[in-house]
């Protein structure tokens, strides 16, 4: 690769407790990890945007000045989206030449969210605009749900601009306040396992957006019988009904959407209880919260797929693993976990083999890797 003057690592994030909850106002927590997306550039004198990638074919060129076009359908969208929602703010002219680069092939680590948080941020320097970490998430954000179409919430981009090193990562979605809590003194070493399922799919061609409008039907539900007026959907979040208003109704209303409900108020709990644990150094338990929030995943919100349930049941046999769960969405990609770094390559081994022997097909695209949590995107 040439050289280039500028260079931006954006991570990958893990959630480790708080999952399908952000896009209904709910609390998460998470880390960024070192291993994430790498964006190297210089800034053009014109208002040209060309890109290439490491990891995808194609040559992407577009003009940064120029009103936002409609979705082009390859990987360049996302330098397109984080152009999109920058203009609503901003005047661009000045243009990038770059190229990135992924350090690890995974699906479930929100690698789109790291590379629209890159690229919000080279735009920005080459034109000149200042914006604090905070302002880079909700503009990546707003860049994935306005641009590229996901109905998502702010836990990728949260944690991807806001995660510190030995840091665990708490946002409340509803008001946006967030806390950054450290590892606690009598706190174990840890480290964060990710076994890669070898199954890749977009989210845009999941489930996702249909489990976030089932999750609005519930509130809706709720507060129908409750006699409360009704917004709009896109304005209707579970935050906005309470567990007891729930609790009244739940047998009246159709299974489906009262499982959905049914993960967001358990989550909350995980989510509070995970907190007080972490703060007290208790790894077990909050990877018992963790491992919690994954079975919540499966039976409540019904995602996972048949894969990711087995490496999560050969976590749960596996000594090692304080706990972990899907990661992301988990309609694909892999599921992570807290573990004890002095079992790593016996946890490597024992996955592997229990994972293999119910999916053999997958023998030459499952993968293991470990890292540690990290600092948010930066400059380099
Ligand atoms: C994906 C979405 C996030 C979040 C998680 C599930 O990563 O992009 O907003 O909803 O799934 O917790």
């Amino acid at each position: 690769m040439k050289d280039y003057q500028y260079h931006i690592f954006s991570p990958y994030r893990v959630c480790t407790l708080g999952a399908h909850v952000d896009h209904q106002h709910g609390l998460v927590t998470g880390f960024a990890i070192d291993k994430g997306v790498d964006l190297f550039f210089d800034i053009r004198e014109d208002s040209n945007v060309v890109l290439d990638s490491e990891t995808f074919t194609g040559h992407v060129e577009f003009d940064i000045a120029m009103p936002s076009l409609v979705k082009q359908g390859d990987w360049g969208d996302y330098a397109r989206g984080a152009k999109f929602a920058l203009q609503k703010r901003f005047k661009l002219l000045k243009g990038i030449t770059g190229t990135i680069r992924g350090s690890i092939p995974v699906g479930g680590l929100s690698s789109s969210a790291a590379v629209l948080i890159a690229y919000v941020m080279a735009f920005a320097k080459a034109n000149g605009i200042q914006m604090e970490a905070f302002e880079v998430m909700k503009i990546a954000s707003e860049a994935e749900r306005e641009y590229i179409g996901l109905n998502n919430g702010l836990l990728d981009q949260a944690c991807i601009a806001l995660g510190k090193k030995d840091h665990l990562l708490m946002l409340d979605c509803e008001s946006n306040e967030y806390r950054l809590i450290p590892k606690a003194a009598n706190m174990p070493e840890f480290e964060l396992g990710i076994f890669f399922s070898g199954l890749t799919r977009s989210l845009m061609s999941s489930d996702y957006n249909l489990r976030v409008a089932e999750c609005k039907t519930a509130a809706w539900l709720v507060e129908a019988y409750e006699n409360i007026p009704l917004k709009e959907q896109s304005k209707t979040f579970l935050r906005d009904v309470s567990e007891s208003m729930f609790k009244i109704h739940r047998d009246k209303m159709p299974p489906r959407f009262a499982r959905r409900a049914e993960h967001f108020f358990s989550e909350h709990k995980r989510v509070r209880e995970g907190i007080t644990a972490w703060e007290t150094g208790n790894l077990e338990w909050f990877g018992s919260l963790s491992k919690a929030s994954c079975e919540s995943s499966i039976h409540n919100y019904e995602c996972g797929s048949p894969e990711l349930i087995a490496i999560y049941n050969a976590m749960l046999t596996t000594d090692g693993i304080y706990g972990g769960r899907f990661s992301g969405a988990g309609f694909k990609g892999a599921c992570i976990a807290i573990v004890d770094p002095t079992k790593k390559e016996q946890i490597e081994k024992e996955i592997t083999e229990k994972y293999l022997a119910k999916f053999p097909q997958y023998k030459n695209t499952f993968k293991v890797y470990f890292c540690k949590s990290d600092d948010g995107a930066r400059f380099q």
